[in-house]
């Protein structure tokens, strides 16, 4: 049986220096330590042996084993080697080429969206203003006129980080933030960002969603001087004959509320499955800063009035585009994404 080994490890040695390139190797393995190998169904054979043969033979196969193992190891290394050698002769690798280029790529549909709206109200005399994503429970609904328990919080479910913490529903409490730091000049500025909610995420919704807040705070601010921004945003951002409609609302940081409505720019008000045969779409919510806010702001609401205004980003650009599934924008699929 040794003898066999013996000659097993010469021939194996053998065979392995003779391989010519790097395609041999699988076969020879495949044929000496393969599952089906020589060595392996020797070495399963050990049985058939009269016992006191048994150890010395099971100790010599399997150094064989890892002899022929490092054997094969070194052998592929140095075909493979070889073979690089020989691509490189015969120049199927040119390695003095140019990279193939990356593209630049482009900005997202909703900062595409986002500095088109920062230009239109940039024209109006509107200045961004940044405010944080992560707020505390007092700016996102206190100071809006939402105390604790005030039952007009649920209209806004959110991610909490603690009691005090939360992911903002909306961008409406940047407004304090802008007051407070304003105070006591006019104001007039927009408010981007992103916004979270607890919510089902449909074709309509997402749990993550970006908002344009606007505020103007000055003196003698009516209601008409909202309705004419926002009927100059729709004209500017979707095209020069939109219509606008209002409708009574309510929001608690908003005394009185209204919500927005556009003629539908896929019918023109006839009546579509977009705007479900109502032939108006909602834009924003809106209405005049409540008296309670501007306070909170640090404006006597006495001398001083202001406009606030919300609408989305996403579904506007789903509007203009014609997207019609909202979980386009953050699936990360570059055929959506490329299309814009
Ligand atoms: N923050 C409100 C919402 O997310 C929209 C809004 C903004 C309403 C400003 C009035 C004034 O639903």
């Amino acid at each position: 049986m040794l003898e066999q080994l013996e000659l097993l490890e010469k021939e194996a040695l053998v065979a392995l220096e003779a391989l010519e390139d790097s395609d041999a190797l699988d076969a020879w393995y495949k044929q000496v330590l393969g599952k089906k190998g020589t060595l392996t169904l020797m070495l399963r054979s050990v049985g058939e042996l009269p016992r006191e043969e048994r150890p010395a033979f099971g100790r010599a196969s399997n150094e064989l084993k890892t002899k022929l193992e490092a054997a094969f190891e070194a052998r592929a290394k140095s075909l493979r080697q070889a073979d690089m050698v020989r691509e490189l002769e015969r120049g199927a690798l040119d390695v003095t080429l140019p990279g193939r280029p990356i593209g630049p790529g482009h900005l997202h549909i909703t900062t595409q969206t986002l500095r088109q709206i920062y230009a239109i109200f940039a024209e109006m005399g509107f200045q961004v203003y940044e405010a944080p994503e992560v707020d505390t429970d007092e700016l996102n609904f206190g100071l809006l006129n939402m105390p604790p328990h005030h039952p007009a919080r649920d209209m806004w479910d959110t991610f909490w980080i603690s009691d005090e913490v939360l992911l903002r529903t909306h961008t409406s409490p940047g407004q304090i933030r802008a007051m407070r730091e304003f105070c006591p000049e006019p104001i007039r500025v927009i408010l981007p960002g992103k916004c979270y909610r607890y919510e089902h995420i449909t074709a309509r919704s997402e749990h993550q969603f970006y908002q344009v807040e606007g505020l103007a705070v000055g003196h003698g601010i009516t209601m008409t001087d909202l309705i004419g921004t926002l009927t100059e945003f729709a004209r500017r951002f979707y095209g020069p004959d939109r219509r606008i409609r209002i409708r009574g609302s309510y929001f608690p940081f908003t005394e009185p509320s209204i919500e927005v409505d556009m003629d539908c720019i896929l019918c023109d008000g006839e009546g579509c499955r977009v705007c479900k045969g109502s032939g108006w779409l909602e834009i924003a919510g809106a209405g005049m800063v409540h008296p309670v806010v501007l306070q909170n702001g640090g404006y006597d609401p006495d001398e001083w009035s202001g406009f606030a205004f919300g609408p989305g980003v996403e579904r506007p650009a789903m509007l203009k585009y014609r997207i019609d599934d909202i979980r386009l924008f953050y699936g990360n699929d570059l055929r959506f994404l490329r299309q814009f």
